[in-house]
């Protein structure tokens, strides 16, 4: 069923006064959401510039993707509730819905499901390109690497105009993701590339490739294996985060989609965003024992101790984090199912939480456990060491970077990003001479 063409409607009217002079500025309005205020000619016909460091005010496009209401703790990919797609969906499924906009019908289904498949081995060439890195190289970091360097290897999918090269390049990369991030742990821990099968699923082949050995079989567990797949799809896409817009803003200067990847995986590595994992469950860690907690607590309080609750707060969500729900139950079947009753950073995980929640600083503050902070203990448990979180972060967030960047590249008000600055810097000076400094 063909999604209907969305497009914003006319809002009512802002006026901007400043000085001797008045500016009306119309106002957009969305399915559901904020209105937005369209200042695209303040600078021309006001002189001056908004101000909004963070973007915390500022839609940087119209998009038709996710939705994001932070204060209902509400989260719609294409409009469908991440509760429901965690339940009754599969990632495969939702990477659909994320592309095309809308659930596939039985065939469009096995269609795509088919072609991502077939794309999931990488260019034999590119296992050389392991060699390079350091067998302590941060996962991370080899990720940024490789995801840059397919460029050099898919030159058939790089040209951006051209729709039919747009699509292989995005089912290359949600298909090898998996297999480029699976390398990754596989050469740091000294084991041998295993290769893609055809016969298993996403998340099915991604545990095979991280786990298996040449020595024996491995069949990955059906509750592990859709314990992956539903991490995976708590992490597909989430409006314009930060790597998200860096993609975006990669693409808007025409770059080839695998460099604007490798653009959003360097941001996603960073510990405020998707590196929040990792320092999540090192942070548990140091914890260690329940009755540690206090003093953590009052040091995240502290401004002055520049410490925070890795996994706690979030930009948009001023509630619980829809995905940090699901992310629990994940972590309490995936517990169950290896037999960890007693794990001794859940009880950590949470009290803290049951702390942090009655805590007036927290509450007045709206700070809520966002997905990062059970991922870590889930990861944890399903064996892959604290390194390889973001990357399975990265991996996710693959099918979500290209569909934002695809709908940016086929939207005709889109062009370059250039922001501009408030200059607090030096007026203009003459350059002084060496000998007369
Ligand atoms: C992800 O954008 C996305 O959608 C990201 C993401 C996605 O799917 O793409 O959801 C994934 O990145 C989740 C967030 C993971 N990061 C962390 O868990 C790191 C810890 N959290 C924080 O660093 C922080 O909460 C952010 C970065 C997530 C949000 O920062 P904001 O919105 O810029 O908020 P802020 O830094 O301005 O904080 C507001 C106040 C501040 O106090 P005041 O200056 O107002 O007195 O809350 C405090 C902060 O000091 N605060 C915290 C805190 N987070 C915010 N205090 C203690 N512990 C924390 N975790």
């Amino acid at each position: 069923m063909p999604m209907p063409p969305f497009a914003s409607k006319p809002g009512g009217n802002a006026t901007l006064t400043y000085g001797n002079r008045s500016i009306d500025l119309p106002a957009m309005k969305g399915t559901v959401g904020p209105d937005v205020i369209d200042i695209r000619k303040l600078y021309g016909e006001s002189g001056v510039f908004t101000y909004d460091p963070g973007f915390t005010s500022t839609a940087s496009c119209e998009s038709a993707i996710t939705y994001i209401d932070g204060d209902a703790g509400v989260l719609l990919y294409r409009g469908y509730p991440i509760e429901q797609l965690a339940e009754h969906s599969d990632f495969i499924e939702v990477c659909y819905v994320l592309l095309h906009g809308d659930l596939p019908t039985p065939e469009q289904l096995k269609t795509f499901r088919y072609q991502i498949t077939r794309h999931t081995m990488v260019h034999e060439q590119l296992n050389q390109f392991y060699r390079g890195f350091r067998r302590d190289a941060h996962p991370m970091a080899i990720m940024c690497g490789v995801a840059g360097a397919l460029s050099a290897f898919y030159h058939d999918s790089t040209d951006i105009n051209d729709p039919h090269q747009r699509m292989i390049a995005s089912h290359r990369m949600i298909a090898k993701m998996p297999t480029i991030a699976a390398m990754a742990y596989k050469y740091s821990v000294g084991q041998p590339f295993i290769y893609p099968r055809n016969d298993l699923s996403y998340s099915e082949n991604f545990l095979r490739m991280c786990f298996a050995v040449p020595a024996e079989e491995y069949k990955p567990s059906s509750v592990l294996s859709r314990a992956v797949d539903r991490i995976f799809i708590l992490h597909a896409d989430h409006e314009q985060n930060a790597s998200t817009s860096t993609v975006r803003l990669a693409g808007s200067s025409g770059a080839n989609p695998f460099a604007c990847i490798a653009a959003g995986i360097a941001c996603l590595w960073g510990p405020a965003h998707g590196g929040a994992n990792e320092a999540a469950l090192k942070m548990l860690e140091e914890i260690g024992t329940v009755d540690r907690i206090p003093e953590y607590v009052k040091m995240a309080k502290d401004k002055n101790s520049g410490f925070r609750l890795m996994g706690f707060g979030h930009r948009v969500y001023k509630n619980y984090d829809p995905r940090a729900k699901v992310m629990q139950q994940t972590c309490h079947e995936v517990l169950d199912e290896l037999g960890i009753h007693n794990d001794p950073l859940l009880k950590v995980a949470l009290e803290l939480e049951k702390i942090a929640l009655h805590d007036d600083y927290f509450v007045e503050k709206k700070l809520y456990p966002n997905i990062d902070f059970y991922s870590g203990i889930t990861l944890k448990a399903l064996g892959f060491p604290t390194s390889m979180f973001t990357a399975l972060f990265a991996l996710a967030r693959t099918v979500g970077w290209i569909a934002q960047w695809t709908e940016m590249i086929e939207d005709p008000s889109q062009k370059i990003g250039r922001p501009r600055q408030l200059y607090v810097g030096a007026d203009k000076r003459d350059y002084v001479p060496l000998h007369k400094r």
